[in-house]
């Protein structure tokens, strides 16, 4: 369950719109948030509830955009677009070093929940392949000698020390 103010909230905001449909990736967005970066089935289901749509509805938008997860995932997640013109460009050799430093397989997250590694269908940064995000932020032209950096830099970021 939610707190009765997010829930109004949530509501209320859809309630701007002509539809309230509209409000459903703010909706999900802000339940994420709530429930510790990921979409649990009870999220779904409040969604649904608090917009007007069926679940089935919500499931579509919730694992169509690679932002939401429907699984748990590490306080920072890193997606590895392995896309055409990034895997031209040496993205398997990107991941092949993150999945080394992290200790881990891309789609896994780390045993101590600090990294998650996904791959990612294009960013729409082809021209400076290959890309990766960290978090919010964009990495481009990527080579294996810039992940400690890119690394230390989101360590930094999930401690707030930038
Ligand atoms: S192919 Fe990687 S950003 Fe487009």
């Amino acid at each position: 369950m939610i707190p009765e103010t997010l829930r109004k909230e949530l509501s209320d905001h859809c309630a701007h719109y002509p539809s309230r449909q509209v409000g459903l990736i703010y909706v999900l967005q802000k339940l994420q948030e709530h429930y510790g970066g990921w979409l649990p089935d009870e999220a779904i289901s409040q969604a649904a509830e608090i917009v007007g749509v069926p679940e089935v509805e919500v499931e579509g938008v919730a694992t169509f955009y690679n932002w939401f997860f429907r699984e748990p995932v590490g306080k920072t997640v890193i997606v590895c677009c392995d896309s055409v013109s990034c895997y031209l460009c040496g993205s398997e050799k990107i991941v092949e070093h993150l999945e080394n430093r992290l200790g881990i397989r891309i789609g896994e997250t780390t045993p101590d929940g600090r990294f998650t590694l996904l791959p990612v269908v294009c960013l729409g940064n082809c021209d400076r392949a290959p890309s990766i995000m960290v978090g919010d932020r964009l990495y481009e032209r990527v080579t294996p000698a810039m992940i400690d950096e890119i690394l230390a830099n989101a360590e930094m970021l999930a401690e707030g020390k930038e």
